[in-house]
């Protein structure tokens, strides 16, 4: 029986979702594509910590990431483990050692998207990241593949988890700020550093990659003017509520003749509008497509099993094209460079 081996990179909240998903999945896995998908190695910073709490995965910790990134064995990379370095270099390596990589990573996407599109289409192999965006919605491959035939002027979304779950406990159940932050941390939904969240920060980085997709153009975390909710208090909260309306953290981003807008806020919307209803840690995305017309997607933005989901469709993709020896440059190699507005000047 044929078996795909994947190198994870990183065993926290996402990569123990991945694990698990494989292994519920097995079967289903398997026939769906006749092959087995098997983790091989795994890459942990503290190797002591990591064979403590799992024993009966001892012999897959590692923490030299040459055991993965140099083993011939291992076709597929799994970079679950965040921050720009070294995930960058361990994934370049890994493109540059002929594997597919797949990333949970929007900071790396959105910082360095560049050189690891490059380096995807100079090696020929797989640069898959559904779950950096909106975690277990399946947003970027739709808007790569599905939506192809449409063009779009506009792209507004909750895409954050951890600052829609802490707003909707603030504004339904008056939670205050730190508790309902601790709150996120525990459920898994959170940065390492949680700044990222609640300064606007993540959401800017889902932003720019959603507007480069969905305008073929690159734009970069730092086109995106960025405001979190750091500063809402109650009072925003109740005010809000007297005019009819909730507060959210969307990220919008829009073309023109003129360029591309980007921009992260905390917006107050009216009761009745759809977004309104996405609580907890859910996200949704609208587009507007020139053929399809309007679309709305939804679904946990954060969090193991959900973002765990959309890392797996990306292995399955990616083997699929290693078994059909498939190049993977679909997307990637016809973008075009296009002024993105300065806002806030
Ligand atoms: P965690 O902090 O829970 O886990 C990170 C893992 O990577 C830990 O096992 C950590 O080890 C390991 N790690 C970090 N740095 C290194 C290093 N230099 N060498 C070896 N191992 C390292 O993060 P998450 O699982 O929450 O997130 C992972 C990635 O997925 C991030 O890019 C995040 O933005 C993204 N993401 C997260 C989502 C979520 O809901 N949590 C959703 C969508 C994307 P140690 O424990 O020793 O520090
Ligand atoms: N910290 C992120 C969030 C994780 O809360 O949305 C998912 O990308």
């Amino acid at each position: 029986m044929a078996t795909v081996k994947i190198g994870l990179l990183g065993f926290g909240t996402v990569g123990r979702g991945v694990y698990k998903v494989l292994q519920t999945h097995r079967e289903k896995i398997y026939n769906t594509l006749g092959v087995e998908v098997e983790i091989g190695r795994v890459l942990v910073r503290n190797l002591e910590k990591y064979q403590k709490t799992y024993p009966e995965l001892i012999d897959l910790f590692t923490e030299n990431p040459e055991e993965i990134i140099d083993n011939p064995e291992i076709k597929i990379i799994v970079e679950v483990m965040g921050g720009i370095n070294p995930a960058l270099d361990y994934v370049l390596q890994a493109m540059k050692n002929g594997k597919s990589v797949i990333t949970a990573n929007k900071d790396m996407v959105a910082e360095r998207g560049r050189e690891l599109f490059a380096t995807h289409e100079e090696q020929g192999v797989d640069f898959l990241f559904e779950a950096s965006v909106a975690g277990g919605i399946p947003i970027i491959r739709t808007l790569k593949e599905s939506l192809a035939g449409n063009s779009f002027k506009e792209v507004i979304g909750i895409i954050n988890g951890t600052t829609n779950y802490m707003l909707t406990k603030m504004s339904l159940f008056g939670t205050p700020y730190e508790e309902v932050l601790k709150e996120a941390q525990e459920k898994g939904y959170a940065e390492a550093d949680p700044t990222s969240d609640v300064e606007g920060l993540d959401a800017a980085r889902k932003l720019a990659i959603l507007a480069s997709i969905a305008f073929n153009s690159r734009v970069t975390f730092g086109d995106v003017y960025a405001e979190g909710i750091t500063r809402i208090t109650p009072i925003d909260i109740q005010y809000a509520r007297e005019l009819g309306g909730v507060i959210k953290l969307l990220g919008i981003a829009k073309e023109d003749e003129e360029g591309i807008e980007v921009r992260v806020h905390p917006t107050i919307i009216p009761e009745s509008h759809p977004l309104a209803a996405v609580n907890d840690v859910f996200n949704a995305i609208f587009v507007e497509g020139d053929a399809v017309g309007p679309l709305m997607f939804y679904g946990r933005g954060a969090g193991e099993l959900p973002t765990a989901s959309a890392v797996v469709g990306d292995i399955i993709e990616a083997v699929k094209n290693i078994s059909h020896h498939d190049t993977g440059r679909i997307g990637c190699t016809c973008y075009l460079e296009k002024p993105v507005k300065p806002i806030g000047e």
